[in-house]
């Protein structure tokens, strides 16, 4: 499979989790890949496990001085970037009432001005060496409805899909696709993180909201992080060249739309 060879790719938030799992499909279709993370020695640990083909560069979408030198530095070992998947992000969840400003700006920090920025610097590269890229943001099924207590993450969510269609309409004058994939619930630490929140809001027991969505899902279980590997290498691919500014629901059946 080569659907994705000569290309490189920069996947923020890969060291662990759905970015690996990008990488690792990434690579099998011929691509060379950036594990770009905050946890850069995770990074390069993921990085040194999957092989050639995979480099390591410590990324903060947080700080346009880290983006700006993971970028760089991703260029030298990899050439122009023609991919970026925007997947770095963080699950935040309180009631209404408990919500507080440094939260709330610390995930819309990392999901909304991280994906925006992280989309800017990738977008001038591109544009600057005429190179006809592809574009996906990690959106969620949290942005395409609020949930009583996820009231921020679903705000980045829903964030993340606006600024997909303004930017995959700006952008596509010169060559760049953007587009989203809304994963469902998908099992990993992610949710291991979610599961926990629940435990102590909802009273439940380690494990059992995990059970409880899984069972929810028109499919029959929780996703996992392989299940969005096809839309992922599908959207990079010369064959959804035609495909501009959409949102892709991967969740098993869970949202029409
Ligand atoms: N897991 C799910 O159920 C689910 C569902 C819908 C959408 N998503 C989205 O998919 C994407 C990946 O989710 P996941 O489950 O693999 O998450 P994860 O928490 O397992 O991995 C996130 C990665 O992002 C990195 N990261 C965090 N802050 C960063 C920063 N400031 N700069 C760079 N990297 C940073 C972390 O170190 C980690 O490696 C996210 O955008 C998430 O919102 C996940």
């Amino acid at each position: 499979m080569t659907r994705l060879a000569g290309k490189s790719a920069l996947i923020t938030g890969a060291a662990r989790g759905i970015g690996r799992a990008f990488a690792e499909a990434y690579l099998r279709e011929g691509a060379r890949v950036v594990i770009a993370d905050i946890d850069a020695e995770r990074a390069a640990e993921t990085a040194s496990q999957l092989g050639d083909g995979a480099f390591s560069v410590h990324l903060d979408v947080t700080d346009q001085a880290s983006i700006d030198a993971g970028l760089a530095t991703a260029i030298e070992h990899v050439g122009a970037i023609d991919i970026l998947i925007n997947n770095a992000a963080i699950f935040s969840a309180a009631p209404i009432t408990e919500i507080t400003r440094d939260d709330y700006q610390r995930v819309f920090d990392i999901n909304v001005s991280g994906t925006l920025f992280t989309l800017q610097a990738i977008a001038r590269h591109m544009i600057d060496t005429g190179t006809k890229g592809a574009i996906i943001n990690m959106a969620s099924q949290a942005g395409r409805r609020g949930e009583p207590l996820v009231a921020v993450y679903c705000a980045t969510k829903a964030a993340v899909i606006s600024l997909t269609q303004s930017a995959g309409l700006n952008l596509i004058q010169h060559g760049i696709n953007v587009n989203a994939i809304a994963p469902g619930v998908v099992d990993g630490e992610h949710w291991d993180g979610v599961d926990a929140f629940f435990a102590k809001y909802e009273g439940k027991e380690p494990g059992q909201k995990k059970k409880e969505v899984g069972d929810a899902v028109p499919y029959g279980r929780m996703g996992t992080a392989k299940d969005l590997t096809g839309m992922a290498v599908f959207l990079a691919s010369d064959e959804a060249e035609y495909i501009v500014a959409q949102c892709y629901n991967v969740d098993g059946g869970q949202w029409m739309s």
